[in-house]
């Protein structure tokens, strides 16, 4: 197996271009220089003081989480992931006949498993595919292009181990590409980031560029609970692990066993919620701020919200950002949805 490079980024863009071109894998690091722990510990704390109080979800994805949550892709509770497959499946070429052989830039690519079949379509038309996954999880990029390249030998494989949004001025650097965003992981931004993330990314594309989404659909609210209430408890090992982090990242001091997994469908929302409840007071440190936050018994958490989408209400969102729907794919039950978007020519 080929083993990676790696590199600090001052220019990330100057360096995917470089590295894309290269036979070998190449992980490239985020240009902002951040200390994460700093901005784990100030997201913490201000998430907890919140009325309500709320995490981000993206803290969830440590090396337990990416695993935990690789765990729950494979329930039979949890619909959304063997769906989507059976959908790339079905289509991954007819999505590679319209596109033609652009670079493939993936958002939260995670295992990126599932787009092997993408990779696989490009693969055998085209004998080569660049492929650049984007995720915030070093261990996950690194597994996966570990992966990867032990399987295609021909794929130009480029990590980037970095924030959505710092990834995306890649776009123009490697333009034409599909910038692919599997998972219905779009479904975790409220309202207001889910604007703000399709402006900036549709303003990263160039007219012509693809963009391809999957999307979970609104259904029987039961049976949406049911995948986030799993029967051997994974969502909450899932759920409970930012607890664990916070423990040993930032000395939280969180009494484990008084921590609960809630996961209710908001009707009006069309979303999932997940919420930490504490069956007693809990005191949380967040000791590189020094801070102190209380709670009682029955206060609760959100760590992650799951939206679902009526598609022609999701449609009509996505035109307003200049993303047009070239191909809209379904499975026979209209469980889940894969949009292949374009960027429209300014104007049009
Ligand atoms: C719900 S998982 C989806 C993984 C995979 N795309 C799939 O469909 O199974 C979300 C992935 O996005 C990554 N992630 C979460 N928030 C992120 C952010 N703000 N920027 C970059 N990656 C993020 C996580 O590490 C995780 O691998």
């Amino acid at each position: 197996m080929r083993t990676s490079a790696f590199l600090e980024s001052t220019d990330l863009c100057l360096q995917a271009q470089e590295a894309v071109a290269q036979d070998e894998p190449v992980l490239l690091r985020s240009p902002v220089e951040i200390d994460l722990l700093l901005e784990f510990a100030r997201s913490t704390a201000h998430g907890l003081r919140q009325d309500p109080p709320g995490l981000e979800c993206r803290f969830l994805y440590d090396r337990r989480g990416c695993e935990l949550f690789e765990e729950i892709c494979g329930l039979d509770e949890y619909y959304l992931t063997r769906t989507e497959r059976s959908i790339l499946e079905r289509h991954s070429s007819d999505i590679r006949d319209i596109t033609g052989p652009v670079t493939l830039i993936e958002l939260g690519s995670g295992s990126s498993v599932k787009t092997d079949l993408l990779l696989r379509a490009w693969l055998d038309r085209d004998g080569m595919v660049p492929y650049v996954p984007v995720d915030v999880s070093d261990s996950a990029l690194r597994s996966a292009l570990r992966s990867i390249s032990a399987r295609h030998d021909e794929a130009r494989l480029v990590g980037v181990n970095s924030t959505y949004e710092e990834a995306f001025p890649l776009f123009a650097a490697l333009s034409p590409v599909m910038v692919i965003f599997l998972g219905s992981t779009i479904g975790n931004l409220d309202r207001e980031e889910f604007d703000r993330f399709l402006e900036d990314l549709s303003d990263g594309l160039a007219p012509g560029d693809f963009f391809l989404l999957g999307v979970d659909l609104v259904k029987d609210s039961e049976f949406i609970e049911r995948a986030y209430n799993d029967g051997r408890g994974v969502t909450g090992d899932f759920m409970k692990n930012l607890f664990v982090r916070m423990n040993r990242e930032l000395g939280s001091g969180v009494d484990l066993h008084g921590v609960e997994h809630e996961a209710v469908w908001n009707r009006r929302r069309e979303q999932v919620e997940l919420y930490a409840r504490f069956t007693g007071p809990q005191t949380i440190h967040v000791e590189p701020l020094d801070e102190v936050i209380t709670f009682e018994a029955g206060d609760r958490v959100l760590l992650e919200i799951s939206r679902k989408f009526v598609l022609p209400d999701l449609e009509r969102s996505l035109e307003r950002f200049g993303l047009r729907s070239k191909a809209v794919y379904t499975d026979e039950n209209d469980w889940f949805a894969l949009l292949l978007l374009q960027k429209a020519e300014p104007g049009d």
